[in-house]
């Protein structure tokens, strides 16, 4: 027999992330079921779409269009009164679910808690049997996020995520309440984006001939080819698809290191007289690549042309151009880069860094968008519009905050999640620090140092997933979920101080969220450990925790 009836937990039914406040609960439960309606006030109709597809798909309802006034009702409104992501839901059993938004966002926020309401059922695409019951408890939340910025990277560059994974990957952030996709589009092993006037970007550069299998350490090659890549309409359709669940694609095209593949396509882009160029290829295996770009001319054109493209495809207001890793060897080497450094008065290569990256700066906010890097663009002086991306530890988002610049904490010694989630030598592949569940729920992204002031320069957090040892939806799952739904409580809830937080609770409603997990065919990480089906025996990771990171 399939298992039909959710039966409605208390209220709040285990929500991840938590809610500000649950009243409740109310004795009755409200059920929603083919008559009811749908009454989308003005502002709603994307989420009233959302919520047909969804919805609709999971338990057969057709949700004809209604007045906001009537019993047995869905209502969605917006009320500027309450911030822009915030909502109140109220379950009432006389009248349906009414849910109120500050803004859109504040909606289809409360729409993902409606969700969650109604069980693992809602979760999935179509009904298992006729008369799936969609049924909530009376109950009224209200709710909305801590940090505007609730991100997650996703290197597509390292392995290829096709055009699907990345939808779905959307569609698992929506549910998590996370509001930024960080898309890392370029590397030393692969560049993914379509550029229409550079096309051996993606016809040289998306593929390489074979691939290191786990740790750089490992003898171990994959023999096949990997690679792939987004057109232009796959990357209008990725966007299109972000801001229908309210989450802005933030393009990431770093310099002027982690640059091989490009250099591979184009050589003129690499220290040509220091090595030829012409003999890279895109490479095969992991770690910081020497092969950095030339601060040349003909180079910064080239990443004009590139972010003019770039520009037109991606609305977001901010534009990442990575900055991080770039080792400085062929610039010493380099009597070009040298000539450089003398005509710019520069005092070394960490300047002639920061240079390239204040030239993006300024020709970003020539346009409208605004820089975000990583950390390393404070060395040399940080430009004057630019935001961090925390990374290497606090310490670079506390300089850039304390110097007045915004910043985006993902320090890797908490919220990457490429690293092994547990000590067992079960884990796959296991790299960089043991982070648990736990250790991410007790993340914290505004430091103590920080002044009030300060803090507010923290424009949010984000989990980072590089995917050098992740090579297939089956183990970006086993590495991201389900830390990313402690992170997201995080991201989105007011919790206290870290020590203070209450993982008894998580872990409670944790229990309702893994048959969500699922209900959507997330293959986790399951508490007791890894699957025999999960596990990658054989294959060389970093078997020594403490020891840098770096694959
Ligand atoms: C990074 O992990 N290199 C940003």
């Amino acid at each position: 027999m399939p298992d039909t009836h959710t039966t409605p937990t208390a209220p709040g039914g285990g929500l991840v992330p938590a809610p500000l406040s649950i009243d409740g609960p109310g004795r009755g439960t409200v059920r929603l079921g083919a008559d009811t309606a749908l009454a989308a006030g003005p502002g709603t109709e994307g989420t009233a779409r959302w919520l047909r597809d969804t919805l609709g798909a999971a338990f057969g309802l057709p949700l004809p269009p209604g007045s906001g006034n009537a019993p047995d009702t869905l209502a969605l409104a917006v009320d500027p009164a309450l911030p822009p992501e915030g909502y109140r839901l109220v379950a009432d059993a006389r009248w349906g679910v009414r849910i109120t938004g500050g803004g859109p966002a504040g909606v289809f926020w409360g729409a993902q808690t409606l969700r969650q309401l109604l069980g693992p059922l809602a979760f999935r695409r179509a009904p298992l049997a006729p008369g799936c019951a969609a049924v909530l408890p009376e109950q009224t939340i209200e709710d909305g996020p801590r940090f505007a910025w609730r991100g997650m990277l996703l290197d597509v560059a390292r392995h290829f995520l096709p055009k699907d994974g990345v939808l779905r990957v959307l569609d698992l952030l929506a549910a998590h309440k996370l509001n930024v996709l960080h898309l890392h589009l370029t590397d030393d092993q692969g560049w993914r984006i379509e550029i229409r006037r550079y096309p051996k970007l993606t016809e040289v550069g998306a593929w390489r001939e074979r691939t290191k299998l786990g740790h750089r350490a490992s003898p171990l090659w994959d023999e096949r080819p990997h690679g792939g890549y987004y057109t232009q309409d796959d990357l209008r359709e990725i966007v299109a698809y972000a801001a229908q669940r309210h989450i802005t694609v933030v393009p990431e095209i770093d310099i002027p290191g982690h640059s091989q593949a490009a250099i591979a396509a184009y050589p003129e882009l690499g220290n040509t007289d220091v090595i030829d160029t012409t003999s890279l290829k895109v490479w095969d295996t992991w770690g910081v690549n020497p092969n950095v770009l030339a601060p040349t001319d003909t180079t910064l054109r080239f990443y004009e042309h590139v972010l003019d493209e770039v520009l037109g495809l991606f609305p977001s207001p901010f534009v990442h151009i990575g900055g991080d890793e770039c080792p400085k060897d062929q610039w010493r080497a380099s009597a070009t880069a040298q000539a450089r450094i003398t005509e710019l008065s520069l005092a070394d290569e960490d300047e002639l860094q920061s240079w390239f990256i204040r030239h993006f700066d300024r020709w970003l906010s020539d346009r409208g968008r605004r820089l975000i890097g990583w950390d390393e663009i404070l060395e040399g002086g940080l430009a004057p519009g630019a935001a961090v991306s925390s990374w290497r530890g606090y310490a670079g988002g506390i300089a850039a905050a304390k110097s007045g610049h915004d910043v985006v904490m993902c320090p890797e010694q908490q919220v990457y999640l490429d690293h092994r989630q547990h000590a067992s030598p079960d884990e796959p592949v296991p790299i960089g620090f043991v982070r648990t569940l736990e250790d991410v729920y007790r993340f914290e992204p505004v430091p103590p140092e920080l002044t009030a002031e300060q803090a507010a320069h923290v424009l949010g957090t984000q989990a980072n997933v590089w995917t050098e040892v992740m090579d297939s939806q089956q183990r970006l799952d086993y590495q991201v979920f389900p830390r990313l739904a402690g992170f997201a409580e995080v991201a989105w809830s007011r919790l206290p101080a870290p020590a203070a937080r209450d993982y008894q609770d998580f872990t409670r409603r944790m229990a309702a969220h893994y048959t969500r997990l699922d209900a959507l065919g997330v293959g986790y990480r399951p508490p007791g450990g890894p699957l025999p089906w999960q596990k990658r025996p054989g294959v060389l990771g970093r078997p020594i925790d403490g020891a840098p990171p770096n694959v």
